[in-house]
């Protein structure tokens, strides 16, 4: 566990030379060198392959200067040793064909320990660190948030309206807490298993919790990621819990107790941090479409929110949202290195 590397230091709220910066999702199709390794296998056999996971987690740190690595994967593994059927398709993302639609789909369900059914992540995960060690960098495991693993279990690929989810919520209440509780069992077994490995963090991913309100985010949702987010912590490592379109809930957010709130570019940093309380760290918050823009643009924006951040212990620059296909790699180096020059400059208060 590197607790003296300074993203463990910003996720710890303790003092830093320059803010930590790294990029949700900062492996992938955006770097050559990533396309290179997809042209001659599937997305499920990177997966699946250790040292070519190791391999592409490795390849955004040897190319620009990051505080963390996060090990490639997806949160969509755990679903297959569920006994959900999942699959990339070009062009479309995840789909599934046995979705979870009935009562009897969920008693279906197995809750098999990582080491069984993920064997090849844990591997990838001790590769990984014995590379990162050295170098003083920290590699971040993962999970899917309960909401956003089971929108997809129940929809069986991406949504618009999450009509199949809310509908299991709404008319299977019953159906639906057996199935957080065993999604639950699943994560917190893995998360688990990942510090064993050697992760030094963990990033819980509620990519699209925001579809749902603040009343069903409290009955539904908050309780078993709650439970998960618990889970992280008592391995002794920070827990980062990531959602987007959450503004209005961050009060319940805060309530769930994670170590790190990652927060999306739709609110300033100021207003979050100010709403989140500054006993927590705080992560974010680039809209990853200003990737795109002229550097005057990124620049612009990324000054704000470190003038937003205020030089405050505990900001880990972040986009809000993950890294898109087709990003220039310039801007990304770019950007790393500017955060780094430009925070290292700005007087650091002392709360
Ligand atoms: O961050 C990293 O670099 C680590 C690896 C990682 C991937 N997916 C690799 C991946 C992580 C942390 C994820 C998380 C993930 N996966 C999320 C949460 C974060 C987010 O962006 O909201 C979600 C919702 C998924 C589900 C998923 N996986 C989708 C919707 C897709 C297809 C569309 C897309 O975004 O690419 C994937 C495939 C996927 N996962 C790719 C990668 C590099 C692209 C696969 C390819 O075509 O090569």
């Amino acid at each position: 566990m590197l607790t003296e590397s300074r993203f463990i230091r910003a996720c710890r709220r303790q003092t830093t030379d320059t803010t930590p910066i790294w990029f949700m999702r900062q492996a992938g199709r955006y770097m050559p060198e990533y396309r290179a390794i997809r042209e001659k296998v599937t997305m499920l056999e990177a997966i699946r392959s250790a040292d070519l996971a190791h391999e592409i987690t490795m390849q955004p740190i040897n190319a620009f200067n990051l505080d963390a690595a996060i090990i490639f994967a997806d949160i969509l593994t755990p679903l297959i040793g569920m006994g959900i059927s999942l699959d990339f398709l070009k062009g479309e993302g995840p789909h599934i064909d046995n979705p979870l639609r009935r009562t009897s789909d969920i008693d279906r369900l197995a809750t098999p320990p990582a080491e069984e059914t993920m064997p090849f992540a844990l591997s990838a995960i001790r590769q990984t660190v014995a590379d990162l060690t050295p170098r003083n960098i920290p590699l971040i495991g993962f999970c899917g948030a309960p909401f956003t693993l089971a929108s997809y279990a129940i929809e069986g690929g991406g949504s618009r309206n999450y009509e199949h989810t809310k509908g299991m919520m709404y008319s299977e209440p019953a159906a639906w807490k057996r199935l957080m509780e065993r999604v639950v069992t699943v994560l917190s077994d893995f998360l688990a298993k990942q510090v064993e490995a050697g992760v030094s963090a963990l990033q819980i991913f509620d990519s699209w919790v925001g579809a749902v309100g603040p009343r069903d985010y409290a009955k539904f949702v908050a309780p078993y990621t709650k439970q998960l987010i618990e889970a992280g912590q008592k391995t002794g490592v920070p827990v980062i819990y990531f959602s987007t379109g959450t503004g209005t809930m961050l009060d319940q957010i805060t309530a769930l107790g994670s170590d790190v709130v990652s927060i999306d570019w739709r609110m300033g940093v100021d207003k979050a941090w100010s709403e989140i309380g500054y006993d927590k760290a705080i992560q974010g918050n680039l809209d990853p479409l200003l990737l795109f823009a002229p550097w005057r643009e990124v620049q612009a924006n990324t000054d704000a929110i470190l003038a937003e951040a205020n030089g405050r212990p505990g900001h880990i620059f972040n986009l809000g949202h993950g890294i898109l296909p087709g990003t220039p790699v310039e801007t990304v180096r770019r950007l790393a290195d500017y955060v780094h020059e430009k925070a290292a400059r700005l007087e650091q208060v002392a709360l």
